[in-house]
């Protein structure tokens, strides 16, 4: 089809592709000297993950990455956005690498080269060595050394075929259900702690980026964010102020250090009132911190699934009207409990185009939780994420049309995986897995997204 026939193309240059990450799909934790990561101690521990499972075997994707690319060339892919597990390459965090760990992600690339799919390789996405943990994890600034190291490591060897790298997945996630609430790995619930978590993963993002161009000249770099289009509830002042805390803690407190401006005054302020910060000047940020994270890249990712509603609790009901937003009908919500709202993320596309001005930007991650499975001719027929997909894309083009410098698509996920604390319940998949045999069915919404790839546009 050209696109003279297709509705709603998108630009000539838009790049279509899907993403996953390491623990959540290769398992063979034990493989070729891969060392230990905080997310296989974290899901031995009892009540941590749902469905008491764990990353251990997942989609076995490490003895079939073969099958999944060629899986990846059948749905007309252009790009693939994957994570490098840190311990397999230093099983200990530091020092020399495992051969045969960099070896595995070295077939990979040439293999997606092979098809034609751009590999568009995350450093971090969330399974540290265990041993770094265990010297402060996040929180401490050593990581954040060691994590440079590894980098440098990674792109000598790929470098010279991988031009597009994602340092870090979610700094938020990472630090905060990491280090804070402790419902990801390492489980630790510890506010201070956290606080320096944030600062040294962007830390190490800025450090990265800058090591990374030393070694992969022509690399288009940047990092991944999961920022959350978010409102209050109602005009009321304490509905205003919880939006404008969520909104600083979650979206400004990343984007503000990134694009030059330092972490946010108001921020800082109610992490001291929580206890979380000491008063005075941020105890982990050394001279020459603020610069290196604000490190010029070329582009910003973003993971987009859903919004946030704020209302206060802090006063009265009675003193706390109007209230003008209702909480959407619950057919509105992913398996996941999160809503279904696209205008969301056009909103925060242009909030940030206009706000941070980023060189280009890609949606890393954008996908929704359905549990449909096989039916009993074959086909999973999941309407409902064609619909939701149909939706964010209409959202896309519009921030688009809206003078977005939006470059590319990778939807969330090419197949069902392990989905963190909630093990295997949720599926995310454009391909679903059948865990027992493993074996790959793609679905209805894998065969639309084909489709869409294929004539550019809706
Ligand atoms: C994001 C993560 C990704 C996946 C999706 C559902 O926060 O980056 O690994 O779990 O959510």
């Amino acid at each position: 089809m050209t696109s003279h026939t297709v509705k709603h193309p998108f630009p000539d240059d838009f790049v279509w592709g899907a993403a996953t990450s390491s623990y959540q799909i290769e398992g063979a934790v034990d493989a070729d000297g891969r060392g230990t990561s905080i997310w296989d101690t974290l899901c031995r521990q009892p009540g941590a993950i749902e469905d008491a499972s764990s990353g251990a075997i997942a989609c076995d994707h490490y003895h079939r990455w073969r099958q999944d690319v060629a899986t990846m060339a059948e749905l007309g892919l252009q790009a693939y956005r994957f994570s490098i597990a840190w311990p397999r390459i230093q099983p200990t965090g530091r020092g020399e690498v495992v051969a045969a760990g960099l070896d595995f992600y070295d077939r990979l690339v040439d293999e997606l080269l092979r098809v034609g799919i751009t590999p568009f390789p995350t450093l971090y996405h969330w399974d540290l060595p265990q041993p770094l943990e265990d010297e402060g994890g996040w929180s401490h600034r050593g990581t954040a050394e060691a994590f440079v190291d590894y980098a440098r490591r990674v792109g000598e060897r790929l470098g010279d075929r991988v031009r597009h790298w994602v340092t870090h997945n979610e700094p938020w996630c990472a630090a905060v259900l990491g280090y804070e609430t402790g419902e990801h790995a390492p489980g630790i619930k510890d506010g201070p702690r956290a606080m320096a978590a944030r600062h040294h993963l962007l830390l190490s993002h800025g450090w990265a980026v800058r090591a990374l161009r030393e070694v992969v000249p022509e690399a288009v770099l940047g990092i991944t964010l999961n920022l959350v289009p978010s409102f209050a509830a109602s005009p009321s002042p304490a509905d205003r102020d919880a939006f404008r805390s969520l909104d600083g803690s979650f979206n400004r407190w990343f984007l503000d250090p990134l694009y030059g401006m330092g972490y946010p005054a108001d921020v800082i302020a109610d992490r001291q009132a929580l206890g979380h910060l000491p008063p005075g000047p941020l105890p982990f940020v050394a001279e020459g911190d603020l610069q290196a994270i604000a490190e010029p890249t070329d582009y910003l990712g973003l993971n987009l699934y859903s919004r946030a509603v704020l209302r206060s609790d802090a006063v009265a009901e009675a003193d706390n009207a109007p209230r003008t937003v209702q909480v959407a009908p619950a057919d509105e919500h992913t398996d996941m409990g999160w809503e279904v709202y696209p205008k969301g993320i056009t909103q925060l596309l242009v909030r940030v185009h206009q706000c941070y001005a980023p060189a280009a930007l890609y949606i890393t991650e954008c996908g929704a939780a359905y549990d449909d499975g096989p039916g009993a001719d074959g086909e999973v027929h999941d309407a409902r994420r064609v619909a939701f997909f149909d939706g964010y894309l209409r959202a896309a083009q519009e921030a688009i049309e809206l003078d977005v410098p939006l470059k590319g698509f990778l939807a969330w996920s090419l197949l069902d995986n392990f989905e963190w604390a909630y093990g295997y319940t949720k599926r995310f998949g454009l391909v679903h897995v059948d865990y027992e045999t493993q074996r790959r069915t793609i679905k209805q919404s894998g065969r639309w997204y084909r489709d869409v790839i294929e004539r550019n546009g809706l």
